[in-house]
């Protein structure tokens, strides 16, 4: 059987296939069982299963499992197929590239791909980011963005936000606060100089403000507590030398600030002397109908931090900053400090450049805002037709989650209720995530090329899973 990419599910076994729960179970005897979910989270009483389908193939919105089961992937792969599964242009890009050079020497000898590479990075991000530390992850780039702010500031100390994921890295998950079991183990590994403080959640205000604060509200009271900090006398302000954010969360829940809210950090970062930075390793590349999110409020962080969608789905990520705040690294004598095995892989390389070239040829970011707008709009009837237990519709162009809650009065996060959605959505053909912090938000990061009729038909099933699980 083959897929267009535009197919619609055809669903032919129970989910997952017999295939994918043999195929996982031989997993189990070679890898790590912290990896691969495997029956751990069956909830058998409730029938649930979040149990892994194994992947054969993906093509623009279609993934094929091995048991022959057809899928529409509205979760983009972790946001990173942004331009569908196997975009030709990426594909001719990798193939061209594998035959001429696959692996050059990061700061060695670089590939041509890597030179192509910084080049529309500079170009295509907002003009004061100029130059670019490659790497191969998001959590690897984080950790570039970081150690960039403590060389610039001469200060290791970062702030972050609850809630906001940055990977797991021992430097990034120091900024990683999404979830406590996350850092457990790792606390003495972790940089104990970051510290971190409330997002501006305008549907669960902090601080104990009540639910109807009016946004900006919500956003001067956390700038107003950074400031106090950086003040303060328990937070060495001399310690503090970047802040961290993602322009709006992810993992963390689709979760926008309010507007006026990164434009603060902007003003405290520029009082305080901070490196901003903005990790847009989710949001960038078109996500959110803009090619940045940083761009629909016009505001320059001094590091970007961008990975995902970069690469097409290679691993590929990067730091990019301002010329003076990278000038503080000094020049490579010959001996990086900072540098990989893999960095400026040239086949991620070239796959990144195809993947640029193709968003700005065809105007994705606009396609995406309007799309989203379309898709929201579809949502938010859904949400007004379950107000009880729909409390939010979330994120902005196609990043987007639909926040269940036990009740409106109360807000309490349901996270079984987005749980057995996703796998109600799942066997009838539709992949979603759960996200947010108690997984109680059903996310949605599709590929931008999922069709109309793919959409009318994954609302269909949303509305008949939820008339069935309320
Ligand atoms: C905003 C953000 N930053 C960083 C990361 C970490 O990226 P990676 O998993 O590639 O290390 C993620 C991953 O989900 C992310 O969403």
């Amino acid at each position: 059987m083959t897929i267009s990419g535009e197919d619609l599910p055809r669903i032919q076994t129970a989910i997952p296939g017999p295939e994918s729960e043999e195929r996982v179970d031989d997993l189990a005897r070679s890898e790590c069982p912290a990896i691969t979910a495997r029956r751990a989270r069956r909830a058998e009483e409730s029938g649930v299963s979040q149990d892994p389908i194994v992947w054969r193939r993906a093509k623009g919105a279609n993934v094929e499992d091995v048991d022959g089961n057809i899928f529409v992937d509205l979760t983009g792969a972790f946001a990173v197929a942004g331009l569908g599964h196997g975009h030709p242009n990426i594909v001719e890009a990798a193939q061209n590239q594998a035959e001429t050079l696959i692996h050059a020497m990061g700061d060695v000898y670089p590939g041509e791909a890597k030179i192509e590479l910084c080049r529309r990075l500079a170009a295509v991000t907002p003009a004061e980011l100029t130059h670019s530390i490659l790497g191969l992850s998001g959590s690897s780039a984080v950790d570039a963005a970081l150690k960039t702010a403590a060389v610039h500031t001469g200060r290791s100390g970062a702030l972050a936000f609850w809630g906001g994921y940055h990977g797991l890295g021992s430097g990034s998950l120091g900024a990683t606060a999404y979830r406590e079991e996350f850092r457990r183990p790792f606390l003495g590994q972790l940089n104990s100089h970051i510290e971190h403080v409330p997002f501006p959640d305008t549907y669960r205000p902090p601080f104990g403000m009540s639910f109807d604060t009016k946004p900006e509200e919500v956003g001067r009271a956390v700038l107003t507590h950074i400031c106090n900090k950086l003040r303060g006398p328990a937070t060495a302000a001399e310690d503090v030398g970047a802040i961290i954010v993602e322009p709006i969360q992810g993992r963390g829940g689709e979760v926008a600030p309010p507007p006026g809210f990164l434009r603060g950090l902007r003003e405290i970062s520029d009082e305080f002397e901070l490196v901003l930075i903005f990790d847009e390793i989710y949001t960038g590349f078109g996500r959110t109908g803009a090619m940045f999110a940083c761009e629909h409020e016009g505001v320059v962080p001094d590091v970007m931090c961008v990975g995902k969608a970069m690469g097409g789905g290679f691993p590929l990520s990067a730091a990019i900053g301002r010329r003076e705040v990278m000038d503080s690294w000094g020049l490579s004598s010959g001996e990086a400090v900072h540098t990989s095995t893999f960095l400026g892989n040239p086949l991620g390389c070239a796959m990144g450049c195809a993947v640029i070239d193709t968003l700005v040829e065809e105007g994705w970011p606009a396609r995406v805002a309007r799309r989203g707008q379309r898709i929201r709009k579809r949502l938010e009837v859904l949400a007004r037709r379950h107000p009880e237990r729909i409390g939010r519709i979330r994120g902005r162009g196609l990043m987007l989650g639909l926040e269940f809650v036990k009740d409106a009065a109360s807000r309490v996060p349901d996270g079984e209720l987005a749980v057995a959605l996703t796998d109600y959505c799942r066997r009838r053909g539709y992949l979603v995530l759960p996200s947010g912090r108690h997984g109680q938000v059903l996310a949605l990061s599709p590929p931008f090329v999922v069709t109309d009729e793919q959409w009318e038909g994954f609302f269909t099933v949303l509305g008949e899973g939820l008339k069935s699980l309320l």
